[in-house]
Order: C-alpha cells, then structure tokens, then sequence
C-alpha cells in the first residue's frame, strides 16, 4: 500500500493549488500511470463556469500530455471533511485512460481515512473505446 499513501498524500497536497474563486470548494487529485509516475492535479475554475476543469481531469490530462496514456489508480480529495465522489465528466475520462475497469479509486476524507472503490462501481456498464471498435 506504500505507493497509494504516496499518491493520497499528493493529492491531498495538490488541493492547495486549486484555483477556486467562485465555489471556493477545493479538490486535489493524483494518477499513478504505468511507469511508477504521479501526476497531480486541481481544480481550475473560471468566470464563465463552464470553461472550469476538475482536478481529477487536470491530473489525467497532465499525465497524458506527457505520454502516459494508462493510469493504474487515481486518488481525489474534496474540500469538506466528508468524501467527494469524481463527477460524471471525470468518470468517463477515467474510463478512457484506466488500465482496467477495476482501477482502484481513492476517495480521500483525510491521510488516515479513505474509501477505495473502483471504476468498474461507480461507472458500471460504461461507453468506451471497445464499443467503437465493434463499428
Ligand atoms: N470538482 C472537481 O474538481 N472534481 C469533482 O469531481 C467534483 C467537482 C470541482 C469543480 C468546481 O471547481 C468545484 O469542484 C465545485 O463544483
């Protein structure tokens, strides 16, 4: 479990980076791709609303933008001490990069307290690229 301590505690650490001015609602995230690699991640909000990206697509979007496409488990912390649950956009990017549906996902409380879930339960029967190739 040494590596997904490591990658809660950057998440948790990435949190202070979240450019939250209208929520004021703070979250961090981290990937662990196939190399071993971390990648963090936060929330980054704008004026318009909708041009705001979550921290959990900033930390894939990183990890992919320097060609690691395959994320082996990814860890999210909210701003409130209770759990925060990826949203549905995050979901469906995890689905496009996870190394397997039973990607481990770490919603983190605090350092000592987590829920680990998987892809496959919080996005069950999902779309992705496998349906595309019955086409
Ligand atoms: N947010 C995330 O960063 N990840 C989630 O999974 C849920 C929502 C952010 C987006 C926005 O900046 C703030 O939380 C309130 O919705």
């Amino acid at each position: 479990m040494l590596d997904y301590n490591v990658l809660i505690e950057k998440a948790i650490n990435a949190r202070e980076m979240a450019y939250a001015p209208y929520s004021n609602f703070k979250v961090g995230a981290a990937v662990l791709t196939d190399d071993g690699s971390i990648y963090t991640g936060c929330n980054i909000e704008n004026a318009s609303y909708g041009a705001t990206n979550c921290a959990e697509r900033t930390a894939i979007f990183k990890a992919v933008s320097e060609g690691y496409t395959t994320i082996k488990a990814i860890a999210v912390i909210g701003d409130v001490n209770s759990y925060t649950y990826p949203c549905g956009i995050c979901r469906q990017v995890m689905v496009e990069f996870a190394e397997s549906s039973d990607m481990p996902i770490f919603i983190v409380k605090n350092k000592n307290e987590y829920i680990k879930t998987t892809l496959e339960e919080i996005l069950p029967g999902s779309f992705g690229k496998k349906d595309l190739e019955k086409a």
